[in-house]
């Protein structure tokens, strides 16, 4: 069994946990994930590492409370434990070369950007961090950004926090203003990577996404999280989460995201039943 040893409350939807996990935490790395399950009637879910400290054995998961899981996830309490707690899960970000960044949240994106950021950050790169966000109540992580990064931009899509605009503007500005960055990272819904990856191909900046399909076994046998890169059939489990921006298919993966929304607005019926 796996103690939620801290909770947070980061805003009205998205909660913070520190998982006790120290075999976990002993091998994880930025970009990779675990997969939890609450109790044996579970579903499973990956979320990816948002932190670790090896010492005290903790992993750190950051989640929206968006479906059935997550929403009895984020019932629990300091003290509770959870049943599994499996992982570190996928390739970890792999970085070289790399003197200046951009890294891009987008949402609760944020919460998986912001180890890289805090990655890059150690490894002596300058980083220039954006955060999207749908208005200023549903800000996170502002602080540990503002820790890890030489300039950090907040967006709101309504302006409730003073700069109304979309990460993808700011980042067009940051580059047409000279900025020469050797690699960007973005991360968040589908759509936001897209169109940052069209942004920066024509500059040929080198640009990372991560992608969150849908897992299951999260090993690579059951093809829940395909993706297609490069023309080529990729597991988002094994081969990612992080992969080339210019190479994804997102219309794709955008198509497969959306399968199941029916069966997942069901399974939330029930559970709030
Ligand atoms: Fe099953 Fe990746 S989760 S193949």
């Amino acid at each position: 069994m796996f103690k939620i040893v801290k909770k947070k409350i980061l805003n009205p939807q998205v909660k913070l946990m520190e998982i006790s996990a120290p075999h976990v935490a002993k091998k994880a790395e930025p970009g990779q994930f675990i997969i939890l399950r609450v109790n044996e009637n579970g579903e499973r879910i990956p979320l990816t590492i948002a932190d670790f400290d090896r010492e005290k054995g903790t992993v750190t998961i950051i989640f929206q409370e968006v479906g059935k899981t997550t929403k009895l996830l984020g019932t629990l309490e300091e003290g509770d434990e959870l049943l599994d707690f499996v992982g570190p899960l996928g390739k970890a970000s792999h970085f070289e070369n790399v003197k200046k960044a951009a890294v891009i949240g987008g949402g609760l994106g944020t919460a998986i950007a912001y180890p890289q950021a805090k990655k890059l950050h150690s490894m002596g790169v300058e980083v220039h961090t954006i955060a999207g966000f749908r208005n200023k109540d549903l800000i996170i992580l502002e602080d540990e950004m503002r820790a890890v990064s030489s300039k950090l931009f907040i967006t709101t899509d309504d302006g409730s926090n003073g700069n109304k605009g979309f990460v993808s503007d700011v980042l067009k500005k940051l580059i047409e203003e000279g900025n020469k960055y050797d690699l960007v990272v973005a991360i968040g819904p589908l759509i936001m990577m897209k169109v940052i990856s069209e942004l920066t191909r024509p500059y040929g900046i080198k640009t990372i996404v991560s992608m969150n399909p849908v897992m299951i076994d999260g090993t690579g046998m059951c093809g829940g999280c395909r993706v297609t890169v490069g023309g080529e059939i990729k597991f988002a489990c094994v081969d990612g989460p992080d992969f080339d921006g210019h190479l994804v298919d997102f219309d794709e993966a955008m198509r497969r995201q959306a399968m199941y929304k029916k069966e997942e607005s069901l399974a939330l019926e029930k559970h709030n039943c």
